[in-house]
């Protein structure tokens, strides 16, 4: 009963000490504010204009320096950004027997709550809830919550803008490697876009526990939504160091994640990032994963392989390679390593 009603079934008790199994050996909150991830403007980049050419520059070398940057002028629209941080909130709002039907540990069902990573298995579990819905190809909306009454509604447009948002994104990596357009997204064989809603109650020894582990994202690519009302809790791993990422206003943080370093082959690197939590407020984070379709065989385009630059990477069905991120711990970077020559 403990793991359905979560880490928010902890923070609702008031306990006063974090259990055992929650528990780090160091505090993950000491990191260095050395320099600010990349921030990048779309506003004009459908245009065949200076700012494309500018955007598209800085897409290659956020992607290769950081691994992570930050997107404004997106279109994405602010309501609904606003309207579906607002849903997640709600939802954990809503009494455990609202819920509890939802609370799944099977990592292939199309909507589920759950809580940590795999607490069936863990022996160190993470302070963190969530969400998790497939959204392209989607979930049946009968799976989908009935409350709060505008789940279906906030949730699907959600799903379908950042669709859109996602195959832009697609299109300007391509061609910041100096591909063709289209040529990602030919290479990923269709689509598979799952969002997954992390939600972080306060903690009442934020310096004893973690939100979520170091781990490097198995997808093509992450658009993340950050809760602005926590300065705290996204940080990534740069130059040895854990960098936190501080929320923006309006933008969203994009990162690279497996398939997009394999595909570049090599040239861009999925970055290991972790969640540290807080005392005083619920964080909430809406990542959306957008990667080839499942049944996609993964490999170095073939225009990036070259005499000097040979393929790094074994080809790999995705799907098996997701089944496989899901099935273990989450451990830094390794997962693409067991795809590596
Ligand atoms: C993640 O999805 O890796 C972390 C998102 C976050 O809570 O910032
Ligand atoms: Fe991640």
């Amino acid at each position: 009963a403990s793991r359905i009603a979560g880490v928010k079934g902890l923070a609702d008790a008031g306990i006063a000490m974090v259990p055992g199994e929650y528990r780090r050996d160091s505090d993950p909150r000491q990191c260095v504010e050395i320099e600010e991830i990349p921030v990048i403007d779309l506003s004009d980049v459908e245009k065949c204009s200076p700012a494309r050419i500018l955007a598209i520059d800085s897409i290659r070398s956020a992607s290769r320096d950081w691994g992570f940057f930050q997107i404004v002028g997106h279109g994405f629209p602010e309501e609904l950004m606003a309207s579906m941080m607002e849903l997640v909130h709600d939802f954990f709002r809503l009494p455990i027997e609202d819920r509890s039907v939802y609370y799944s540990e099977d990592s292939s069902s199309k909507f589920r709550m759950g809580t940590s990573f795999i607490p069936s298995k863990e022996t160190r579990r993470m302070w963190q809830d969530f969400l998790h819905q497939a959204c392209y190809p989607p979930c049946e909306i009968a799976q989908l919550p009935t409350k709060p009454p505008s789940y279906v509604k906030i949730s699907t447009a959600y799903a379908e803008a950042m669709n859109r948002l996602s195959k832009r994104v697609l299109g300007l990596f391509s061609e910041s490697l100096g591909l063709e357009s289209g040529a990602l997204e030919e290479a990923f064989g269709g689509e598979r876009h799952t969002m997954r809603m992390n939600y972080y109650p306060p903690c009442p020894e934020p310096e004893l526990t973690i939100g979520l582990d170091a781990h490097a994202d198995p997808n093509g690519f992450t658009i993340l939504q950050q809760d602005t009302r926590v300065k705290d809790g996204l940080q990534i791993l740069h130059c040895g160091a854990w960098v936190p990422i501080k929320p923006l206003p309006g933008a969203f943080v994009v990162n690279i994640g497996d398939q997009l370093q394999i595909l570049s082959n090599d040239v861009y690197k999925s970055v290991e990032h972790r969640v540290v939590v807080n005392s005083e407020r619920t964080r909430v984070s809406i990542a959306s994963f957008y990667g080839p379709a499942e049944d996609s065989h993964i490999a170095p385009m073939a225009q990036l392989v070259t005499d000097d630059a040979p393929a790094c990477f074994k080809e790999s069905a995705y799907g098996k390679y997701l089944q496989s991120f899901y099935a273990s711990k989450l451990d830094g970077k390794a997962a693409i390593k067991t795809v590596r020559y």
